[in-house]
């Protein structure tokens, strides 16, 4: 997703401006390009492409403020006339999210005189600015932001006026020492300071090299918190592994443990949050609950209702969020709404329709100060730390682990699970990062399996109930970052038409740990064999009978059922990893995707 970078102070703008894009690389982009304040004129510098060909290609430049952006194509093709930033006379714009009216805009603009040179939304803010431009730049912001609908963050640079504002897209502002920063997202400038300000809808900031003032939109100036942030910066790079993902693979027992910490006492059986704002008697009166998420955020929903279901009995819908807000009924008592990166414009639109309907509403999320955060009435955070793989990992097992606390707690008010079945639940779940790791130590079983498995053209998923969700994030995980077709199907339902796609050249990966319809995966896993399917079933350690069935086993240690679903998520993920590293994928950037897709 589109990357913006602005800075305003006494050191070289180009400098900075380009190694702060490169940072925000991770966010997946098409274009890039910056405008800086060269001897009075702004100069732009942009193109299809990398970064790294940017820099190559810059003059000599002698500035002190610019804006920087990175972009991945919404309006128009991805191209050096769409790249940002986008200039009408001495204004240059960088621009995350859509101008709705922009067509309007267009026609406005054209009548007036101006002329078009790309097919981006955000040329007819630039223009709309220009427009409204009398010798101060965020006067005229504010006007052209009163006639745009959509969502934006941007940062606009007019002479040495650099000047930034949001509407439903992330932007933070970064204070330095006689340098302050404009960015989408933390690590573009965690190199240069950790005392940020969140912006939030509707403000406007003007940043000046020793002077960050902010107002709403109408232009009152507000007093905003400067928050320090505690990680660092090395917690964002990758620490000496090939990739990001197998990074934050490897990151999960730790991440895991920061989800549960603070938050279990196994020896009273208790479970505590901090931001969940609902009473007990609220909770007990609870008939139905609605999650609702994308993609991965979406498959750990689904184990969350299979969760609640089984510890509390209230029914639980899961809900795709872009399909969520075109339902005609009305959601549950209470609306779950699970993203990593709290910013997914799908799932921030689901839940306001929720909120339309009165809705008590709860968010999982791992970014502190994400928008979907300031919209809900209580929030539980996931604590993975910073992911930057675009392939999510481990804010899907902190989401699970969250999942798993909140529908034992509410299984508990509820009274369907006795304290004592609680202890030992809590005593497994901290049971669960030791044996993450012992699978991650004997991830070269798992690399030799995955590179027999490379060449396929084709990979299906299965497994049953609490193992159907892990069975679609290993398709997810295998088609987005290795391209290969791959489909996760609840294992009973195979023989109702996808079965015909299996043959001896469609492995299959079978989520197979043991339960109580164990028997009638091995029946599933019969089927498939029946057609010459290779066979990978990921099992438990103590499971002596499951390689009659298969062709490969790869064990997990024991557990609980419910809690087996984590084990086998490791296994799916390191799977998916190493296919992808054997056919040489861009595994942290896969193509098209996104880390956070701030688009509907
Ligand atoms: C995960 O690997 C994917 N990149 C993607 O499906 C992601 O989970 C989805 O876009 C939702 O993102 P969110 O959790 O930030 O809302």
């Amino acid at each position: 997703m589109c990357g913006i970078i602005g800075y305003n102070g006494i050191r070289q703008a180009t400098n900075i401006l380009i190694d702060s894009l490169k940072r925000l690389e991770y966010r997946g982009y098409d274009s890039a390009g910056i405008a800086v304040l060269n001897n009075k004129a702004i100069e732009v510098y942009k193109d299809k492409g990398r970064i790294i060909e940017l820099e190559r290609d810059l003059p000599e430049i002698i500035s002190t403020v610019g804006i920087g952006h990175t972009r991945w194509a919404t309006h128009g093709k991805p191209n050096k006339a769409n790249a940002h930033p986008h200039t009408s006379g001495d204004i240059a714009v960088v621009h995350n999210g859509i101008i709705e009216n922009y067509e309007h805009l267009r026609d406005r603009l054209t009548q007036l005189g101006y002329v078009f040179v790309s097919e981006t939304d955000t040329e007819a803010l630039a223009h709309l600015i220009n427009h409204y431009y009398r010798n101060n730049l965020m006067d005229a912001v504010v006007s052209a932001l009163n006639d745009i609908k959509g969502s934006y963050a941007i940062a606009v640079l007019c002479g040495s006026e650099l000047v930034a504002a949001r509407k439903d897209s992330p932007l933070i502002i970064g204070i330095g020492d006689n340098e302050n920063f404009i960015a989408s997202d933390i690590p573009a400038i965690l190199k240069y300071t950790r005392n940020i300000i969140y912006l939030d809808d509707m403000e406007v900031a003007c940043v000046t090299p020793d002077c960050v003032s902010i107002f709403d939109i109408n232009k009152r100036q507000i007093e905003k918190t400067v928050n320090t942030i505690d990680w660092d910066l090395e917690a964002a790079e990758k620490s000496g592994y090939d990739h990001f993902m197998l990074k934050e693979i490897h990151e999960q027992p730790r991440a895991l443990h920061e989800t549960f910490a603070g938050r279990i006492s196994e020896l009273e059986g208790n479970i505590t949050f901090d931001g969940l704002n609902l009473t007990e008697e609220e909770i007990r009166s609870i008939s139905r609950i609605s999650i609702i998420a994308c993609g991965t955020s979406f498959n750990a929903g689904l184990l969350g209702k299979y969760l609640f279901e089984y510890m509390t009995h209230i029914h639980v819908d899961v809900e795709i969020a872009s399909e969520f807000r075109y339902a005609h009924s009305s959601p549950g008592s209470l609306v779950i709404a699970i993203s990593q990166s709290g910013e997914t414009a799908d799932t921030l639109a689901a839940l306001r329709e929720a909120k339309s309907f009165g809705c008590r509403t709860l968010a999982i999320t791992n970014v502190v100060g994400s928008t979907i955060t300031r919209e809900v009435d209580s929030v539980i955070y996931t604590r993975s730390g910073p992911e930057i793989g675009v392939a999510a990992t481990k804010t899907f097992l902190s989401q699970v682990g969250v999942l798993y606390l909140l529908s034992l707690y509410f299984g508990k008010l509820k009274g369907i699970i006795s304290s004592d079945r609680i202890k030992l639940m809590l005593v497994s779940l901290k049971k669960l990062s030791a044996q993450i790791r012992r699978i991650l130590d004997d991830k070269e079983s798992i690399r030799y399996c995955a590179e027999a498995f490379a060449p396929a053209n084709d990979v299906f998923f299965i497994g049953r109930t609490f193992n159907y969700p892990i069975a679609l994030e290993g398709a997810l995980k295998l088609k987005e970052i290795s391209y290969i077709h791959a489909e996760g199907y609840a294992a009973g339902e195979l023989k109702h038409g996808p079965l015909a796609l299996i043959a001896n050249n469609t492995p299959v990966v079978a989520i197979a740990t043991r339960g109580p319809i164990y028997d009638k995966m091995v029946n599933n896993i019969k089927e498939v064999k029946a057609r010459e399917a290779p066979v990978i079933a990921i099992a438990d350690e103590k499971d002596s009978e499951i390689e009659k069935y298969v062709d490969t086993v790869i064990r997990v240690p024991s557990t609980e059922y419910v809690l087996s679903p984590v084990l086998s998520t490791v296994v799916v993920q390191l799977f998916s990893y190493y296919v992808a590293k054997s056919r040489k994928c861009p595994i942290d950037q896969p193509r098209n995707l996104a880390k956070s897709v701030t688009v509907e």
